[in-house]
């Protein structure tokens, strides 16, 4: 079977966090319907993904807070069964949760990576424990900091407010082309998989174009067909690019994780269904 590589598989498996980024890439404060998505259909997605996906560099499990799932530990195992498939699975986490203990022995003796964004001791507030926790198990782990002057890749980037844009079509290519999402990380979330992390949260008001995005559920395509899908991503933007700011990686960087404020964020504020 004609199945594709990729550099980074990444699924969203919640979007729910303890903390509230104003500049979240994957809109998480911004959910109208926040929750940890179904076990089940966690691992069906992962297999259907796999199917499609033959080959990654690594297999990114995040959220929101990846560690506020309950069934982190089942998503990680299931995960795992297709470590032929990448050289390791990454786990993201926001340093405010320890991970439990059943998460730890199935991660132990296996190629899992932790990473913790470590958004300063406020924030962050459990980092300490988490570190501790790992290095018990001999587990590997990053910390990557994001705090006062000393801001991991020199800080986060601002994707905008996600209104209409009107670029020039010239422009609009400019952007595409230097966007980090188009060299090659489908986000797989409640059984899609969509090209662009930002097409990932579900943005209301920005349709969703057959073609941009793979329905892993929808039984009635092949999945010759869903290969076909794949292999045009990246090709040439989607709708979500003409609202968008695009991940360009030489772009001014923004502190990151400051949060939104007691009652700053209303229910009006959040476009993500
Ligand atoms: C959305 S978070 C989810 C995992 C976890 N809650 C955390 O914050 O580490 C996934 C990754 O995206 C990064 N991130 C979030 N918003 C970003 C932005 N606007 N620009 C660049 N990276 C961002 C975070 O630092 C983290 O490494
Ligand atoms: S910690 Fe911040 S960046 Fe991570 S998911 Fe939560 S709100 Fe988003």
């Amino acid at each position: 079977m004609d199945s594709l590589k990729i550099d980074i598989g990444v699924i969203i498996i919640n979007n729910i966090c303890t903390l509230k980024c104003k500049k979240c890439i994957t809109l998480t404060p911004y959910q109208k319907r926040p929750i940890n998505f179904d076990v089940e259909n966690i691992k069906q997605d992962i297999d259907g993904f796999f199917e499609i996906f033959n080959k990654c560099n690594h297999f990114d499990i995040e959220g929101g807070e990846t560690l506020l799932h309950p069934d982190i530990p089942e998503i990680v195992a299931h995960s795992l069964k297709h470590r032929d498939k990448f050289k390791y699975v990454a786990l993201l986490t926001n340093g405010t949760i320890v991970p439990q203990k059943a998460l730890l022995d199935v991660c132990k003796d296996n190629p899992v990576f932790f990473i913790i964004d470590d958004y300063g001791d406020k924030l962050s507030n459990k980092k300490a424990e988490v570190i501790d926790a790992l290095e018990k198990y001999g587990l590997n782990y990053r910390v990557d900091t994001y705090h006062s002057d000393s801001q991991y890749c020199g800080g986060w980037i601002d994707m905008g407010d996600f209104s209409y844009k009107n670029y020039s079509e010239e422009e609009l290519m400019k952007r595409f082309k230097n966007c980090r999402a188009t060299q090659g990380i489908p986000y797989i979330k409640e059984g899609k998989i969509f090209s662009c992390t930002i097409a990932a949260p579900g943005i209301s008001h920005i349709p969703l174009l057959p073609g941009e995005y793979i329905d892993l559920r929808d039984k009635s395509r092949t999945i010759n067909e869903k290969i076909e899908i794949a292999k045009n991503f990246y090709k040439k933007p989607i709708a979500h690019c003409r609202y968008c700011n695009a991940f360009i990686v030489s772009s001014q960087r923004i502190s990151a994780a400051e949060q939104f404020k007691p009652g700053e964020l209303t229910d009006d504020m959040k476009i993500c269904d």
